[in-house]
């Protein structure tokens, strides 16, 4: 039987699961001027705020290289096409994961492997990973490279996955499409990896008015690579198109308002941090709250709790007005498109049982204390606890 919410409260203002109205009110009018400054002087195309928010993009991460390109799914398949990831070779990757982590893959004619999470941090299990690799040659195809995501907000235990990437040498492919910003272990995102991918896509932590994304590396030659390949695979002439490339720049104007954006990350990143530290304390003993590995900072992209009454604590919070999403109801190896995919082991259980217990509640830097209460309050009601 559904139980009533006891919550609703008709007059109380209305909750935002990511309130970028907010951040407006904060940002808008500086954001709108350097928008208008784009239009007045046109360079619409790697205009001057693209290479100024890259070295921005570096003073922050600490990164050697920055380039920026159009959205994180064309940032990881730069990677691919750069390192020359083709047919035979396998990529390993999370299942508890977006469906661009693996599709770029299927483009570029490689193999992903599914591997399988760990039940607290949601990303990536080193044991799993060592397995997927012993599914890889057991189909005959190279471990040419893993994909690990940093799930939600906090980096993957690069620590622990070392030993097996190391092993193995495969090529180390960080998606921080979720995670820029945070760090492990003193070391920023977009320093994990051997080359690292990140999104600006407008619920992310940092995210522009559109598509955006941008890769980060230490090596200067291959970062000469990937922007050849932005622009088409050109060369030292115009006209003679050195390799075959793509259009995968960032738009100037979305350059423009990642700059102001990124002026007040930091101030936004530690607004992140005491919501979520504060939810922690509210939902204690209610449900499995997201924990912070040993060493990691979290932007926290999402807040997720796990809980066996994922769906009645959803529909319970709906019923009182408060908005929640699932990430991600199906991992990718129960997907129609990726069914045919391997996967390590036999079986990823903590991916298959997290896609039927995770919710994400509201996440904001400007989420405040009342609707903090609200939603708390909420989840312990539905559960009766
Ligand atoms: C883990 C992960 N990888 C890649 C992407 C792709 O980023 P974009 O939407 O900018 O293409 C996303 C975006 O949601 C993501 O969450």
């Amino acid at each position: 039987m559904k139980v009533k919410p006891v919550l609703v409260q008709t007059d109380a203002p209305k909750i935002e699961f990511i309130d970028l109205v907010a951040q407006r009110r904060r940002l808008g009018d500086r954001i709108d001027a350097a928008i208008r400054r784009v239009v007045e002087h046109g360079r619409f195309i790697l205009g001057p705020e693209v290479a100024e928010l890259e070295r921005a993009l570096e003073r922050f991460s600490g990164a050697a290289h920055v380039l920026t390109c159009s959205n994180g799914t064309d940032a990881l398949m730069l990677c691919l096409r750069a390192r020359g990831i083709g047919a035979g070779d396998a990529v390993l990757m999370p299942s508890f994961t977006f469906a661009a982590t693996a599709e770029v893959v299927c483009h570029a004619g490689a193999t992903p492997i599914f591997v399988d999470v760990l039940p607290e941090s949601f990303n990536m299990d080193p044991a799993s990973l060592a397995s997927g690799v012993q599914s890889a040659r057991q189909l005959g195809l190279k471990p040419a490279a893993v994909i690990v995501v940093d799930l939600f907000g906090q980096p993957a235990d690069y620590a622990a996955l070392a030993p097996v990437i190391e092993a193995h040498k495969l090529w180390l492919i960080a998606d921080a499409a979720q995670s820029f910003g945070a760090s492990f272990r003193g070391t920023k995102v977009g320093r994990l990896g051997a080359v690292t991918a990140t999104s600006f896509y407008p619920a992310k932590p940092l995210g522009c008015y559109g598509d955006g994304g941008a890769l980060f590396t230490e090596d200067a030659e291959f970062a000469a690579l990937l922007a050849s390949l932005r622009l088409h695979g050109t060369g030292s002439d115009k006209y003679d198109h050195a390799r075959v490339g793509m259009n995968a720049r960032l738009d100037t104007i979305q350059a423009a308002v990642l700059l102001e954006k990124l002026r007040i990350f930091a101030d936004e990143l530690e607004a992140r941090q005491r919501i979520a530290t504060r939810y922690n304390e509210l939902l204690e003993g209610a449900v499995q709250v997201p924990r912070l590995i040993p060493g990691a900072t979290s932007v926290w992209a999402q807040y997720t709790i796990v809980t066996q009454q994922r769906d009645h604590v959803a529909a319970y919070l709906k019923d009182a007005g408060i908005p929640t999403a699932i990430h991600y109801p199906k991992p990718l190896h129960r997907q129609t498109a990726y069914l045919a995919y391997p996967t390590a082991g036999n079986g990823l259980p903590v991916s298959d049982r997290l896609a039927a217990e995770v919710l994400s509640l509201p996440m904001h830097p400007y989420l405040d204390e009342a609707a903090q209460d609200r939603i708390a309050g909420a989840v312990r009601d539905a559960l009766g606890r």
